[in-house]
């Protein structure tokens, strides 16, 4: 905040009297004539009448600041955690379930449908839902009926009338064009089809039960049903996974023309079926070097057919087609998450919802808060936060930091930054903090060197005895 002085008279202390001009011990009867105020002051002019500080900034002050660029208070994101898979894929990490149970599934909805109208009692009235994104486990493994159903009861109790995007994310093998049909009917423009791999033997080594045909017919039953805004999830280097078949994969990928492409590397996580596979029987995904080189080769294929890069992982055929729920989070816009282990960023508080679907159902209908994590973000992590969504989509802009907060960015992370820059992830000037081809490639990494230490401390000592080992039989 730059305010105009309006004495530049003064320096050092004063104490202002009666007119402003000396200490009130000067005046005769000890009494000062009211309104001091209006004689020209400094900062360091001392009055005990100029007034009692409540709040900051003033009032007459904040009503004149520009908001914030970027940062729209009365827009949120809607994320919504439905946990069912028809399978676990030897990979997947996610808050997954596999309890097929029509009971199981009917309590998980019922208790969504309790937490959606305690938490619309909370936000509604302060944000409009720009964005609803179904992610999960698998959202069409439900039936056309019960997504129905969920959709009606968001929109009594957001409304929903001037959604910018609905996103549902899917599995081959759940979508039909029953299903497909019901979903546009329901509202939803955006379809994310997870193909992985277009090679049936990979996706079956990876313990994910869809076949190249299933992959194909689920895009054209998409395109049938009036979707015109598609993504595809691919992963780079799965287990099994060869150079010819990447290549054949991409192949088909760019024959289908999606409006929108993800290409997640592997990434093995402790406590997943692929890592135990890994330890009994050795069967290893690609080495680090591999990986990387056939992610660097679906970027220049994605590239060359006329995709942009959206963040590390994302390509736009054109850019209407960004995927506005992704970005709006990622420009740390208010998301609200529901369901289990869904997380929410809300008043500069990082929420999370208890990761296991059963303890979740019974916390909602019980009349429990189903948070686990209620974090106020202090404004080092606010910045920190700030800077990794922001390196997350390869660029950091300097001018919206400086408003953001108040302070340039490598005044703040500085150190950081030039680790970063030493390593060959990030080139700076004076706009922005940019991404290299390296630093897309290794962006979480990146992402993690700007970790506060002793957040990164508490990290590794998490992952030396979960992941390193996982990692370096990788390399
Ligand atoms: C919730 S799933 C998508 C919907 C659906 N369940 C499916 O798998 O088709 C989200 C995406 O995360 C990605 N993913 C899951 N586990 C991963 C892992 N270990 N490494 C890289 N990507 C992963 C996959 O591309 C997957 O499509
Ligand atoms: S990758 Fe998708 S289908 Fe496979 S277990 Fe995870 S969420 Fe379910």
């Amino acid at each position: 905040v730059t305010l105009a002085k309006r004495d530049d008279a003064a320096s050092g202390v004063r104490v202002l009297g009666a007119d402003g001009a000396g200490p009130a011990s000067h005046q005769a009867n000890g009494f000062v004539r009211p309104f001091p105020w209006l004689a020209p002051f400094s900062d360091a002019d001392l009055s005990t009448t100029r007034g009692f500080i409540f709040q900051y900034p003033p009032f007459p002050v904040a009503a004149t600041l520009t908001p914030t660029i970027g940062y729209k208070r009365d827009i949120a994101g809607l994320y919504i955690h439905l946990p069912f898979c028809p399978y676990h894929c030897a990979y997947c990490y996610y808050s997954v379930s596999l309890d097929h149970r029509r009971e199981s599934m009917e309590r998980y909805l019922r208790a969504l449908g309790r937490e959606i109208e305690s938490v619309a009692d909370r936000f509604a009235h302060l944000y409009r839902v720009a964005t609803v994104f179904f992610g999960g486990g698998t959202p069409t493994y439900l039936d056309s009926s019960s997504l129905l159903e969920l959709i009606g009861k968001l929109r009594s109790a957001f409304g929903l009338s001037d959604i910018e995007e609905f996103t549902v994310e899917s599995d081959p093998t759940t979508l039909s064009l029953e299903k497909l049909q019901a979903l546009r009917y329901g509202g939803v423009d955006r379809l994310s089809i997870g193909v992985q791999s277009f090679s049936t033997a990979v996706n079956f080594f990876n313990e994910r039960k869809h076949t190249f045909e299933e992959s194909l017919s689920a895009v054209a039953l998409a395109r049938m049903a009036g979707f015109s805004n598609i993504n595809l999830d691919l992963i780079c280097g799965l287990m099994g996974e060869t150079e010819s078949s990447w290549n054949a994969t991409l192949a088909t990928l760019l024959s289908l023309a999606p409006e929108h492409v993800t290409v997640y590397l592997f990434s093995l996580r402790p406590q997943t079926s692929a890592s135990l596979k890994l330890s009994r029987s050795g069967a290893a995904p690609p080495c680090e070097a591999l990986r990387v080189e056939w992610m660097t080769e679906a970027t220049r294929k994605l590239l060359a057919a006329g995709y942009t890069q959206t963040t590390a992982n994302c390509f736009v055929r054109s850019p209407e087609f960004e995927q506005i729920h992704q970005r709006n989070a990622w420009s740390s816009l208010p998301l609200i998450g529901i369901g289990n282990s869904a997380y929410s960023f809300v008043n500069n508080s990082l929420i999370q919802n208890v990761r296991p679907m059963e303890k979740y159902v019974a916390r909602v209908l019980s009349g429990g808060n189903p948070g686990e994590i209620d974090l106020a973000l202090n404004a080092r992590d606010l910045m920190t936060r700030y800077c990794i969504l922001r390196l997350k989509q390869l660029r950091i802009p300097r001018a919206e930091f400086r408003q953001r907060f108040g302070f340039d960015l490598l005044q703040v992370f500085g150190a950081q930054i030039e680790t970063l820059v030493d390593l060959g992830l990030v080139v700076v000037n004076e706009g922005a903090v940019t991404a290299t081809p390296k630093g897309t490639i290794y962006v979480d990494d990146a992402c993690r060197l700007l970790y506060a230490e002793d957040v990164r401390d508490c990290m590794s000592r998490v992952e030396e005895t979960d992941l390193r080992p996982l990692i370096r039989s990788l390399a």
